[in-house]
Formats: C-alpha cells, structure tokens, sequence
C-alpha cells in the first residue's frame, strides 16, 4: 500500500489563493507545498522571515506562485497587514490554514505565567487575530466561498497532562471552528478542523520528545496501525477539506491518527497485551463464574 500518493485530480486548486500560518516548516511546509502542486496560489507566514525566504525559493517550481510575508500571529496589526500583502498580491484570498502553533512538553507547576500565556497567544489569539483579520475582510467585501482549516490535536477534546497550555488553546480553536461554522455560514465561509496524530517534523519532535524520549517513547507504538503518518497523508486531507469537493463539508473536525486517541481511551484496550493462550484461561474463569 502507497499512503504517500498525492490524491487530488491535477488543478483542483487552480485560482485559488490560500494563506498558511506556520507555513515554512513541517506540516504548514507539506501543505503549501502540495497546494501549489495543484496549482493554488499559496502565502506562507510566520516569524522567522530567513527561514520563509529560502522555502519560497526552494517551492517556486511547483506550480502555483508562492509569496512569504514574515508575521507574528500574536499580534493583530502584523496579522492586517499580513491580508494587505495577501491581497495586494493576489486580488483576493479564499482559504486560511492556522497552523502555526507553540508548544513543549513540562508539569504545569514549573510554567511561569508568561510561558503559559506564550503557548496560548500563538494557538488561541493567533488563530483567532488570523480568523478575524481575514473574516471581516471577507464579510466588508462581500467575498463568498471562503474556507477556513484550523489544525488542532486529538487532546483539543480528550485534554493531556505536561501539554496544557496547549491542550488548553487548542479547545478553544476546536469551540471558535464549531460556533464560526453555524455563525458565519451566512457569509460564504466554511470552517472544519484536522486533528493530526503523530507526524514527525522537528518543530514537535524536538519539543516534545527531546532527547533520548524519542527512544524511550516510541509514539508509533501508541498507534494501532503501528506507524506515524506521512506528511502526504495530512497534505491529501487539508487538500480535499479546503476544495470544493468538500462543500458540504462544515464544522467538521477529522481525525488523523491511525486510531491513536481511541486507543488510548477505550477502558480495556490494554488487553492487548494478553496473549491468546491465556484467552482460554481467562474465557474458563468467566463461564465457570455463570454456575456458581
Ligand atoms: C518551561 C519555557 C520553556 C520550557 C520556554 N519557556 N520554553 N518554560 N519549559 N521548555 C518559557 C520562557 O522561559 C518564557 O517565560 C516563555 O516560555 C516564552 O519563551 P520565549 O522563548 O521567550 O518564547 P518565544 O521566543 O516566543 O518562543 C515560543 C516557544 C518556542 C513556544 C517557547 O518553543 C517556539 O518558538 N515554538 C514554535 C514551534 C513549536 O513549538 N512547534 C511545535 C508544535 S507541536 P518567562 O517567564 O521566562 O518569560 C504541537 C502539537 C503536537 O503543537 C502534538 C503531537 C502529538
Ligand atoms: P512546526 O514545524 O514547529 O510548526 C509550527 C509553525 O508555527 C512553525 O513554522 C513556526 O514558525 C510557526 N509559528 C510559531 N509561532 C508563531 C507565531 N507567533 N507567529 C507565526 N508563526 C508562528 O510543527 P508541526 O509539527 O509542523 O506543527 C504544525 C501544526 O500541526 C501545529 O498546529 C501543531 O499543533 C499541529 N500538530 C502537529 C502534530 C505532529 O505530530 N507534528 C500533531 C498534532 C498537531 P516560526 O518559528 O518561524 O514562527
């Protein structure tokens, strides 16, 4: 089986321009790239404008043009004159990805209070300065058949402990897609989530498994499917999700994680661990228990 194909029919996104925050690495990077294989326009963004730069160059062969606009998506004036730039460049702008996203692993009692606030101004009021820079310029141009695509993580619904400012921010981007959906469906925009499993990019893998926690926590293990997911895979669905394909698709939040958070949660799951001789022991026990 090949799950790393690239699934959409050639130009599904041709004329489109779509902005991706967190756009010049990992995930946001697989995205951009795939989109402008099928020929969207793509703006990618976030703080580090050397970084944005060389994968503007590095993606400009492939297909659609390719803008970096350096932005930090905590504060709102840099997130204006992020859709001035968009728009300048390319008329219009039909898609937001918020991807960009902070994160680290640490027991809540060592955070500062400014260490907490870092991780939800970047997922929370990052996601939340991008949805409403974008979505008033859309409402006061009377701009229809937007898309907005919010990455979140299986803990936005199940929480985790040692992650909680982000599991805290990332409930409250998983609550703005559902409420924005019913909300501003009246205006031409659609707004679904994905909630990606283990994928590994060094952005999350150095900060949440640094170290040797790599060896120690092998996160493929947690995964029924017993592997991580290919950067294509995630790339296939934010396409399909963001096209119009998908135009009956909103409020949506769609899981990518091999059944990872279902394993996790399933009271006796652990029983897998039981080998099948002792199936006959135990199943003996159970029945024997039925005449007494
Ligand atoms: C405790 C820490 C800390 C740590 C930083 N801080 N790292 N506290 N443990 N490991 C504290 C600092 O001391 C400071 O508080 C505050 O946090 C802000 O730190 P800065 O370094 O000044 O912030 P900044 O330069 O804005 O950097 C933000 C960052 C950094 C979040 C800390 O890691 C970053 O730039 N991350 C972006 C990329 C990223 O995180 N990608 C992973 C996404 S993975 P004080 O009080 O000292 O001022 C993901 C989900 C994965 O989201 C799910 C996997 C299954
Ligand atoms: P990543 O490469 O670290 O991506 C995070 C991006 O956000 C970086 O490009 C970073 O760029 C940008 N960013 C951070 N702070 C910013 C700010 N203030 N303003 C603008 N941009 C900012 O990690 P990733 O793994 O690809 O994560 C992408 C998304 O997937 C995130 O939403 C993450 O929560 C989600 N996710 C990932 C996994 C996984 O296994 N990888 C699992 C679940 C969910 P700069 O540093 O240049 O600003």
């Amino acid at each position: 089986m090949d799950y790393t194909k690239k699934m959409m029919q050639a130009d599904a996104l041709k004329g489109k321009t779509i902005v991706v925050t967190g756009g010049g690495s990992g995930l946001g990077k697989a995205m951009s790239a795939y989109f402008l294989e099928l020929g969207a326009n793509v703006v990618i963004t976030s703080r580090n404008e050397d970084k944005l730069n060389s994968v503007q160059s590095a993606l400009s062969h492939l297909g659609g043009k390719i803008l970096a606009v350096p932005c930090d998506v905590r504060h709102y004036e840099q997130v204006e004159a992020l859709v001035k730039a968009a728009n300048d460049a390319f008329g219009q702008v039909d898609i937001l990805i918020n991807n960009a996203a902070g994160n680290f692993i640490s027991p809540t009692e060592r955070l500062s209070s400014n260490a907490f606030d870092t991780i939800i101004d970047i997922v929370l009021k990052g996601t939340k300065n991008c949805t409403l820079a974008f979505g008033k310029d859309w409402i006061a141009k009377k701009e229809t058949e937007k898309v907005v695509l919010n990455i979140v993580t299986t803990y936005a619904w199940t929480g985790s402990a040692y992650v909680v400012p982000s599991a805290t921010a990332k409930a409250g981007v998983l609550a703005m897609t559902r409420s924005l959906a019913v909300e501003w469906a009246k205006y031409g925009m659609r707004f679904n989530a994905i909630a990606p499993g283990p994928f590994p990019t060094k952005g999350a893998w150095d900060r949440l498994l640094p170290g040797d926690l790599k060896e120690k926590f092998d996160l493929a293990k947690k995964v029924p499917l017993q592997r991580v997911g290919a950067h294509q895979e995630l790339a296939n669905l934010a396409a399909y999700l963001v096209s119009d394909f998908s135009a009956y698709i909103n409020g949506e939040v769609i899981t990518i994680d091999g059944g990872e958070w279902l394993k996790g949660a399933g009271q006796f799951n652990l029983l897998e661990d039981i080998p099948e001789e002792l199936w006959d022991m135990l199943e003996a026990m159970i029945r024997a228990k039925k005449s007494q």
